[in-house]
């Protein structure tokens, strides 16, 4: 096990390991693990749709829809459709490889991200990073990391579902642009949204399910588990869920 995944287990607490004898590799997911049975759930949500009477928010989605990277970028940060653009400093469009097979989905920019403007970058941020490296993974390698609001709320406010409604265009063509082969969920906020669901996390945990066509994976915002130490060891169990899933993707072809 390298030094990276042995900090990153450090720090979910996880360590010392506990290996199976039977198995003769080191798997460094035995640590936590507990079989979790995949299965696909049977609807394929998507963001809110635009009200069906709103002709208007209908045409932006169109709009969007047809963009390519660069056009996308300056309609996001020109976007100025929720409000939110006029109280957070910047928006917070995304990072990482454009090719990448994973894509991980937060809730919306802290106050370091509105600063930065870049997703992930404060606490919370960090701990994703080990979380990232604890199966391998590293920002902006096979990785792109964006949030289902591109601007902040004031003062860190849940966001709005309407904020969510206009805003979802653009993640909805951030996921086409990208076709990732597996998108990971981070919090309450984000499952729901992506999902069109109310459902706890705690219930939509261990099975995959989809979004835009694309699997998807749930877990524990990086920020709940900086407060919520005992759920960490279930965020990497979702983690090697995730690892597992695509890995069966990959052998799929
Ligand atoms: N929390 C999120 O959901 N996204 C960020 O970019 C930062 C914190």
């Amino acid at each position: 096990m390298n030094s990276r995944r042995e900090l990153f287990l450090e720090e979910m607490g996880l360590t010392p390991l506990w290996r199976l004898k039977s198995r003769e590799t080191g798997a460094e997911e035995d640590a936590a693990e507990i079989a979790i049975q995949p299965g696909i759930a049977a609807a394929a949500p998507t963001l809110p749709a635009p009200r069906q009477t709103d002709a208007g928010a209908n045409d932006r989605a169109e709009h969007i829809a047809r963009m390519d990277w660069a056009e996308l970028r300056p309609a996001v940060s020109g976007c100025s459709a929720c409000g939110l653009r006029k109280t957070c400093t910047q928006t917070v469009f995304g990072v990482g490889d454009e090719q990448a097979d994973w894509l991980l989905v937060g809730e919306a920019p802290g106050a370091e991200e509105d600063e930065r403007g870049e997703p992930f970058v404060g606490q919370a941020g960090k701990l994703l990073d080990s979380m990232l490296a604890g199966i391998g993974l590293k920002r902006g390698e096979d990785v792109y990391i964006a949030n289902v609001l591109k601007c902040r709320p004031p003062g860190n406010r849940n966001p709005e579902h309407r904020e969510v409604e206009l805003c979802s265009p653009f993640l909805v063509r951030q996921v086409e642009l990208l076709r990732p082969k597996l998108i990971l969920a981070m919090g309450r906020f984000a499952c729901q949204a992506l999902l069109s669901t109310d459902a706890s996390i705690a219930s939509l945990r261990g099975r995959l399910h989809r979004f835009q066509g694309v699997p998807l994976v749930v877990t524990y915002h990086p920020a709940y588990l900086l407060r919520t130490l005992p759920d960490k060891a279930k965020a990497w169990e979702d983690l090697c869920f995730a690892r597992r899933t695509m890995a069966d993707l990959a052998a799929q072809g």
